[in-house]
């Protein structure tokens, strides 16, 4: 049932502030984390050297945020590989590796495959999944769920937001089963987190039209870039994957530091080019970055579309389009910073008169290798 909105995609887009809500909801006490799920673990998560995380797809970028959290507050190294390249690669795990999946199915060939591999090769398992008794959760040690309700619409969106909650629930209880995230900085993060539903549901308020509207003229384009810094970059990934999959458009996203070693050669008159940016307040030196990247590929006549912190004046005179975003700390910019993006590609696949639902060619899940 769409309970009146025009797809299901456009109700789950709807659902983004309860996903993240609903995930965090029991899992906080007095002010910290508290992962029932993750209860007698401690040992394991003590021991462990490394965590790999695999999945695919938009879960796939959903670890790459996750990474830049656990590890700046739990002070392990971090990959995240595709469950398909992993699993072929003979790769180093062992006991003292925790491998952690994401797939908001739970059936995901590829990503249950990679599993059952690394639990062979003696890897502890933990499992970041939307949906009940699926299959990779029953065959992990252990499962943090996400509860982002049923997602129905192939490509994922409210799932997404609420892997990376579930990805910042567990990196906070590691930060302080392994003591290194203080208690005071700990709590700071738990605010930050419980506030995004608001923040996310303000961008719904304040942008949705203008986002729609803007999708309608861009109609007829061919390609899109878009670029992104530190969390910015998965953003950036996840918002070219929603262009392709939703209106069949080439997109690409590219960690903005890359554009002089390559991509800036593609800039032309009139290429758009979504820019995330990092807040000036926050992040006062990657900021300047991105706003001197923006000057490069405006000045090649790049049509440049802004994501920026409400008050970011710095990037005015640079850009076509300003997208405003609530303000957060740095790691919480892409709960709120994807959300523009999944309301474009929703928006241009509309304007295209195609199925937003049912993509082309897609599954909602992909049980085979
Ligand atoms: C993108 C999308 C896919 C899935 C991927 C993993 O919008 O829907 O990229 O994210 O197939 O699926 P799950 O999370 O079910 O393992």
């Amino acid at each position: 049932d769409k309970g009146g909105w025009s797809s299901f995609m456009a109700k789950e887009v709807s659902e983004e502030p309860e996903a993240v809500a609903n995930t965090i909801r029991g899992r906080v006490r007095d002010g910290q984390i508290v992962v029932p799920e993750l209860d007698g673990l401690d040992e394991l998560f003590t021991s462990i050297t490394r965590i790999i995380v695999v999945a695919c797809g938009t879960a796939a970028y959903a670890g790459l945020v996750g990474k830049y959290a656990i590890e700046q507050w739990a002070r392990v190294p971090v990959d995240v590989e595709l469950a398909h390249e992993f699993r072929y690669r003979d790769p180093v795990i062992g006991p003292d590796t925790l491998v952690v999946s994401i797939s908001q199915s739970g059936e995901t060939m590829d990503t249950l495959m990679a599993v059952k591999y690394a639990r062979e090769r003696g890897a502890k398992t933990l499992s970041i999944c939307n949906t009940q008794g699926a299959t990779i959760p029953r065959e992990s040690d252990a499962i943090v769920y996400t509860h982002a309700g049923p997602e129905v619409a192939v490509a994922s969106t409210k799932a997404f937001v609420a892997q990376i909650t579930a990805l910042y629930l567990f990196g906070l209880h590691l930060g302080r089963v392994r003591g290194s995230l203080p208690e005071t900085e700990a709590a700071e993060h738990v605010r930050e987190l419980e506030a995004i539903p608001t923040k996310i549901q303000q961008i719904l308020d304040r942008e949705q039209s203008r986002i729609d509207q803007f999708a309608h003229w861009m109609a007829d384009t061919r390609s899109v870039l878009f670029l992104g810094r530190h969390v910015g970059y998965p953003i950036a990934l996840e918002g070219a994957l929603k262009l392709k999959e939703l209106a069949y458009i080439h997109a690409e996203g590219f960690a903005a530091g890359e554009l002089k070693h390559g991509p800036i050669a593609l800039i032309e008159p009139g290429q758009p080019v979504f820019v995330i940016v990092p807040s000036p307040r926050e992040s006062a030196e990657l900021h300047k970055k991105v706003v001197s990247n923006i000057q490069e590929i405006r000045a090649r006549g790049a049509r440049v579309i802004v994501i920026a912190e409400e008050g970011d004046a710095a990037v005015l005179p640079f850009a076509d389009e300003v997208l405003r975003i609530p303000l957060a700390g740095p790691l919480f910019e892409p709960l709120l910073a994807v959300v523009p993006l999944h309301i474009f590609a929703m928006g241009l696949s509309t304007a295209k008169g195609l199925d937003v639902d049912q993509p082309r060619n897609l599954a909602k899940s992909v049980t085979v290798e």
